[in-house]
């Protein structure tokens, strides 16, 4: 149940904007924060005082002023959300998120929000089915934002279509789903999850690393033991704080990594392999610190390979276990990770572009595209780490 969240609730135009007024009864019932957007379409139809009086707060709309004009209050809403739910959206207001388009409050707070949006498309059926309506729901969906199908039935036109917006309890039912903690999904599962970035020394006193902070990994492992499981962090150079009843196993190197992994893996339902793993370390440790030389302009480290640690393990798994894989990658997201999940023969790779800003190494967002054995392919809307990890949990919990 959608509970104790700061929910923006975007209304636009539509004869459904009626049923959106007992959508806020809903869900201040359940103890959500409920702030109310109109556009000046949907103010035709119901006043913004209804809105006002069932919320309990102040309606924004295009002839809103800032009590505080230091406030840039669309930025402030958007960034404040927890959920933005879109209900009724016009076709209108489709085309708008489809393509960019802040033009007022309502498609200003959808462009620069990062919360999970839920849209709730209703209108006339044949608006709906308009080529230019499914093109702009197609890719609102591929960027990763949420669509509730509308119904089909009476529509105000006096003929019957498909187009009616879904009642209030059948909305709060469907984000409630998409949003809720995965309760006892795991219940009895023991997973491993790697999380951090290897060291390969060179010496004593450096070493070779990358970005990962760990947060992916420790999100993943917060959400599991959420759900139920036993889990298992191999955490390499992390100073994350440990999630609640979760079991940490320091490591620094590929090959300490690798050897905790799998003297544990045969005791697990399955590995999250989120770590970010060196390819290669160098192929000698000095025991001493290593000095330049006066006239030295270069240096030249031999590496060697490390194992390739998901892939051994998927290798050799047994057909009750699962191994999820990350691929991190700066350009050809999909496409790469197409390739590791057929080369490393896993059951579900998390595609993360760790290029994008705001996203990917050290932030606490993330944008990720779950791309399943079956090539089918799933991408999130750019939210928080947690919210991708109980979205990966409730995917595990399907396996
Ligand atoms: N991985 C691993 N062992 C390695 C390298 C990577 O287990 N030696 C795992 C990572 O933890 C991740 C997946 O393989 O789950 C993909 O890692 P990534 O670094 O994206 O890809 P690589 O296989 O290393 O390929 P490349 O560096 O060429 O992109």
């Amino acid at each position: 149940m959608i509970t104790n969240k700061k929910v923006t609730l975007i209304v636009t135009g539509s004869v459904a904007v009626y049923k959106s007024l007992h959508l806020v009864r809903l869900l201040k019932k359940a103890n959500n924060d409920v702030r109310v957007v109109m556009t000046e379409a949907a103010t035709k139809f119901v006043q913004p005082l209804a809105f006002e009086t069932l919320s309990k707060n102040r309606v924004l709309d295009d002839s809103f002023e800032p009590e505080n004009p230091s406030e840039v209050k669309h930025i402030d809403i958007a960034d404040s959300s927890d959920v933005v739910i879109v209900a009724p959206a016009t076709a209108d207001i489709l085309a708008k998120i489809a393509n960019g388009i802040a033009d007022n409050m309502a498609s200003t707070i959808l462009l620069a929000t990062t919360a999970p949006t839920f849209i709730v498309p209703a209108m006339n059926s044949h608006m709906y089915d308009n080529p230019a309506t499914q093109r702009n729901l197609q890719t609102i969906r591929e960027d990763g934002d949420h669509i509730l199908e509308p119904d089909t039935g009476f529509l105000a036109e006096g003929y019957s279509g498909k187009g009616r917006m879904p009642e209030p309890e059948k909305i709060v039912d469907w984000v409630s789903s998409e949003i809720e903690p995965n309760d006892q999904l795991l219940l009895g599962k023991k997973i491993i999850v790697s999380a951090g970035g290897t060291r390969e020394p060179i010496d004593p006193v450096r070493y070779i690393t990358n970005h990962s902070s760990g947060k992916m990994g420790f999100a993943v492992a917060k959400a599991a033991a959420d759900a139920g499981a036993e889990v298992t962090i191999v955490a390499a150079n992390t100073s994350l704080p440990t999630p609640a009843g979760v079991k940490i196993v320091p490591v620094s190197t590929a090959v300490e990594l690798a050897d905790e992994i799998t003297s544990r893996f045969p005791n697990a339902d399955g590995l999250v392999m989120a770590a970010a793993v060196a390819d290669f370390r160098p192929k000698n440790v000095a025991d001493h610190k290593i000095k330049k030389q006066a006239d030295q302009d270069t240096m030249t480290i031999e590496l060697e390979k490390n194992p390739d640690i998901v892939k051994q393990i998927a290798a050799n798994k047994r057909s009750d276990q699962f191994v999820v894989g990350f691929a991190a990658e700066t350009n050809d997201l999909v496409e790469n990770a197409q390739k590791k999940i057929a080369s490393k023969k896993l059951d579900l790779i998390v595609a993360n572009d760790v290029s994008g800003k705001g996203v990917g190494f050290n932030s606490d967002n993330n944008q990720v595209t779950f791309i399943f054995a079956d090539g089918h392919q799933q991408k999130t809307p750019v939210e928080s780490k947690q919210t991708i990890a109980n979205e990966l949990v409730k995917i595990i919990g399907e396996f």
